[in-house]
């Protein structure tokens, strides 16, 4: 028999599992009976903004071969990506350090590569997004899970780092985070930057969620330190899921290791994306329109979802998710969101996709859907329980 190798055993990403099953509910559904609420889906329900689309159809028009870029991508895209960077953050970038990727995907396995050996151990709190794991595992590189609960708001502390013992090699965080919309607050981005430099740590930050917060602060990695990757992307915020496309700031030491591997794995991101992408950064009234549409979704939910029998909620301080504690109501997170799909027509996430050990006990919840549904879903639960 042939060799098969480790790649072949990454694990399915459960939640596409869960929206084949809303789609197959959907399309039995008889004619005129209501619905069903799609709350499993992690990707704006709206499209590029139309500026974005505006630039493609000119540069579609304008003769242009739409070749290869750069593999670090078009010189222009990564200048308004740092200018991004300096009106957000106030943070000095230079373009130098800006990697234009396949979406924030596409750089997990390219700051993955540069930055660890197989053999090395890269830390993360549960629950997660699924990907970190299997690509790490995927490249031989071993991943080591805190167990993050409520108490720290579903994030990585120092105190919990300074318990791992030998020292990971790597920490990845996510703020907003994914599954639970929660963050890590500048002080304690600045003290995880910092204690993973003192203890040699190479940190990336995963920033995908950014622009998409509601009350809490939100600060970048690249702040906090040189030596931090940061992974952002054009498919949340700017709403350009299909465009693959995102970006890493870089270290001075992995920019050359980066570019020589993008340029073996990818060559480069797809050029009219790329067009796409910069015109993105001046949408901001129609991005800022999507935000408020999310910011009434969750202030809504919020409020309605513990009455309707979830009582145990997430901050939600950003993203587009809430994850609900349903371990009052069951044990089994899969069949319960399985039987909340029959019978009250609404999908959700089972949490063990982020969490193997608790998620049973979880559901993610996403209110990125439209607005009517988000306001509709809290009153059929209620008459569901
Ligand atoms: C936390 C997180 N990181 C990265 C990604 C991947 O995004 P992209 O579309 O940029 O590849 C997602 C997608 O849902 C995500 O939730």
């Amino acid at each position: 028999m042939l060799k098969v190798g480790r790649g072949a055993s990454a694990p399915p990403f459960l939640v596409m599992d869960v929206i084949a099953a809303a789609n197959a509910r959907q399309a039995a559904l008889p004619h005129g009976a209501p619905h069903v609420i799609r709350m499993e889906v992690g990707q704006p329900g709206t499209g590029a903004p139309q500026g974005a689309l505006d630039a493609v159809a000119a540069a579609l028009r304008s003769g242009d071969p739409l070749g290869y870029t750069e593999a670090l991508g078009r010189p222009a895209l990564r200048a308004r990506i740092a200018a991004h960077i300096r009106d957000w953050y106030g943070v000095e970038v230079p373009i130098g350090r800006i990697a234009v990727t396949v979406g924030a995907s596409g750089g997990f396995p390219l700051a993955f590569l540069a930055a660890f050996d197989p053999g090395d151990r890269v830390a993360m709190a549960a629950p997660f997004y699924p990907p970190y794991v299997n690509i790490l595992t995927a490249l031989g590189i071993t991943p080591v899970i805190l167990e993050a609960g409520p108490d720290t708001r579903f994030q990585p502390s120092v105190a919990a780092l300074e318990r791992l013992d030998p020292r990971p090699d790597g920490l990845i965080v996510a703020s907003p985070n994914n599954p639970a919309g929660t963050m890590l607050h500048p002080d304690e981005l600045a003290a995880i930057a910092a204690w993973c430099d003192a203890n040699g740590v190479r940190l990336i930050s995963d920033e995908i969620y950014h622009g998409l917060t509601y009350d809490s602060p939100m600060a970048t990695a690249a702040a906090f330190s040189p030596n931090a990757v940061v992974v952002n992307s054009f498919s949340k915020y700017f709403s350009m899921t299909g465009w693959r496309i995102g970006w890493l700031v870089l270290p001075e030491d992995l920019v050359r290791p980066v570019e020589c591997l993008a340029q073996n794995l990818f060559i480069s991101a797809p050029y009219v994306s790329q067009v796409a992408a910069e015109a993105a950064f001046d949408c901001h009234p129609e991005l800022q329109a999507n935000v408020a549409r999310y910011r009434r979704a969750r202030d809504h939910l919020l409020a309605a979802l513990p009455g309707a029998g979830f009582p145990h909620l997430s901050p939600a301080e950003g993203a587009f998710y809430l994850y609900a504690d349903i371990g009052d109501r069951s044990n089994d997170s899969v069949a319960f969101c399985a039987r909340m799909l029959a019978e009250a027509g609404i999908a959700a996430t089972p949490g063990v996709d982020f969490d193997r050990t608790r998620g049973n006990r979880f559901v993610r919840f996403s209110y990125c859907g439209p607005e009517a549904d988000m306001q509709a879903a809290a009153e059929r639960l209620r008459h569901w329980r």
